[in-house]
Parts: structure tokens; C-alpha cells; sequence
């Protein structure tokens, strides 16, 4: 049996009377990449911030290594990384100074700080741009930062949130190659995108999200089997399949 590392428990968050999460319930394996999937408004983001502690659930657990959120919140931030949907960047600050600001939030030394932020600049392809302040970035180079700011401190456990939305294949690919050297050392992913192709190539499990709830979890290629022969259909079939045409918002 493969260890959990993360168990969502029944995870309910309303908003006024929106339910932006409904009873989901999964869990994620140590060293596995999960895709958290579904359309805009589906509850992805709300299940994010209550697995990071930023929010507290109205019901339901979450437990990360034996910690819970409810009382165990400080334990579970030691081992954890987010890399948020909007981007979480001091326009002003160089990227090195990005990164080592948030290195020192997360309890480094400065020089550990430091030396992890080169080490983190030259993975997501910065190290050129070091000193170059942040606002002068192109879109691709200010998402490679905040990926890069959630690994500071070598979190064990990474939420990255639509770490690829809106950037040039170059980009993308170096996110993506990233994320699977990250896999290769270990670390345990909770991975959202729009971009299905992405998810299938990328990801162990997937669930796929609809208002609140989770509708399918499985391996790609078994939700793909579901639904007919697995070279002909697609994830987006699968994804489209379940949760309709209807636009969301
Ligand atoms: N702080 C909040 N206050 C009020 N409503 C909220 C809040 N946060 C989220 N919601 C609502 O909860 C629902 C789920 O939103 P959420 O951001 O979790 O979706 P998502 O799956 O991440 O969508 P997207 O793909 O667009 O990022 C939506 O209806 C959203 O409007
Ligand atoms: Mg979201």
C-alpha cells in the first residue's frame, strides 16, 4: 500500500450560500503528482487554501503526516509549499530578493536563504535575470518565480495552483520539467491546470472537481479506459464527459 502523505476528510467551505466545496474526500500518496481538476468555479483553489491551513473548513480534516489542520496547522506549514493562482510577487524586489524574502518568512538564515535562491533561480532558468527587478518580467518569467518562491525551504509537499496558466510553451516546459525533477526527488504534488493534455502527461491520479464535489478519481489512463478505447480518447473527452459543456462562473 502506498503511504498517504495528505488525507482530505469530508472537506466542506461554503460562502454566504455558495458551497464552493461539498464533501470532498481524497488522499494523496508520499512521491505521487495529484491533478486537481475541473472548470473555473468548481472548488479547486477553496480545497487548496483549506489544504495549506489558510483556511479553516466548516466541516470535515485535513492530515498532513499525522497532522491535522484544526489544531495542527504550525506542523503541517514546516512541510509545505504553495504556489498560488495569482501571482505573489514584490514587483519592486529583484527576483533573488523575491526569493529570499520569502525563504526568511519560511525560518531560513539569510545565507541559506541566499544560497537556495540561486540554487532555485538557476532551476526554473533565472539566473540571468537575478538582480533584474521582478515588474520588468515577462508573464512566463514571473510564474517561474512564484513556482520558484514555493520551494523554498524544500517543502516536502508542493500546492501549485494553475502553476502554467497563461505562458509560452518555453515556459511551460520549464515548469513542467520542474515539476517532474521534483517528483524524481521525492516530493509529493498537488498539481491544478486547465490544460488537460498537461495533466494527463504529468500526473499519477487525477480528481476531476465540479461544483464542490469530486466526480472521477482515478489514474488518467483508467478514466480514459472508462470511456472508450484509451489511444482514441483524451483526458479533455473524460474531463468534458463529466462535467458537461455548460460554461461555469
Ligand atoms: N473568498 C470567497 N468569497 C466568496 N466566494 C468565494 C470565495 N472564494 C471562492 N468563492 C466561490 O467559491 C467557488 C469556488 O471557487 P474556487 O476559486 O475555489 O474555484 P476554482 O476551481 O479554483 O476555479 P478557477 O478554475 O476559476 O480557479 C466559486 O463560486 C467562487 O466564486
Ligand atoms: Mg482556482
Amino acid at each position: 500500500m502506498p503511504e498517504e502523505f495528505l488525507i482530505a476528510q469530508d472537506l466542506q467551505k461554503s460562502f454566504n450560500h455558495i458551497n464552493a466545496v461539498d464533501g470532498v474526500s481524497f488522499s494523496i500518496h508520499k512521491g505521487e503528482i495529484f491533478g486537481l481538476l475541473g472548470p473555473n468555479g468548481a472548488g479547486k483553489t477553496t480545497t487548496i487554501r483549506m489544504l495549506s491551513t489558510v483556511l479553516p473548513p466548516d466541516n470535515g480534516d485535513v492530515v498532513v503526516a499525522g497532522h491535522s489542520v484544526r489544531n495542527q496547522g504550525d506542523l503541517i506549514r514546516r512541510l509545505i509549499g504553495v504556489c498560488p493562482q495569482e501571482l505573489a510577487l514584490y514587483p519592486e524586489f529583484s527576483a533573488t530578493d523575491n526569493l529570499v524574502f520569502f525563504g526568511r518568512m519560511v525560518g531560513l538564515s539569510g545565507r541559506e536563504a541566499r544560497s537556495q535562491a540561486q540554487a532555485i533561480l538557476e532551476r526554473v532558468g533565472l539566473t540571468d535575470r537575478a538582480q533584474g527587478r521582478v515588474e520588468k518580467f515577462s508573464g512566463g518569467m514571473k510564474r517561474r518565480i512564484n513556482l520558484g518562491i514555493s520551494l523554498m525551504g524544500h517543502p516536502e509537499l508542493l500546492f501549485l495552483d494553475e502553476p502554467t496558466v497563461g505562458i509560452d510553451p518555453q515556459s511551460r516546459n520549464n515548469i513542467y520539467e520542474t515539476i517532474l525533477g521534483l517528483k524524481g526527488e521525492g516530493k509529493t504534488i498537488l498539481y491544478t491546470t486547465h490544460y488537460m493534455e498537461e495533466a494527463d502527461r504529468l500526473c499519477d491520479r487525477v480528481a476531476i472537481m465540479d461544483h464542490g464535489r469530486i466526480v472521477a478519481m482515478d489514474r488518467p489512463l483508467e478514466l480514459k479506459r472508462k470511456l472508450g478505447p484509451p489511444d482514441k480518447v483524451t483526458l479533455e473527452d473524460v474531463f468534458l464527459n463529466m462535467t458537461g459543456r455548460s460554461l461555469r462562473d
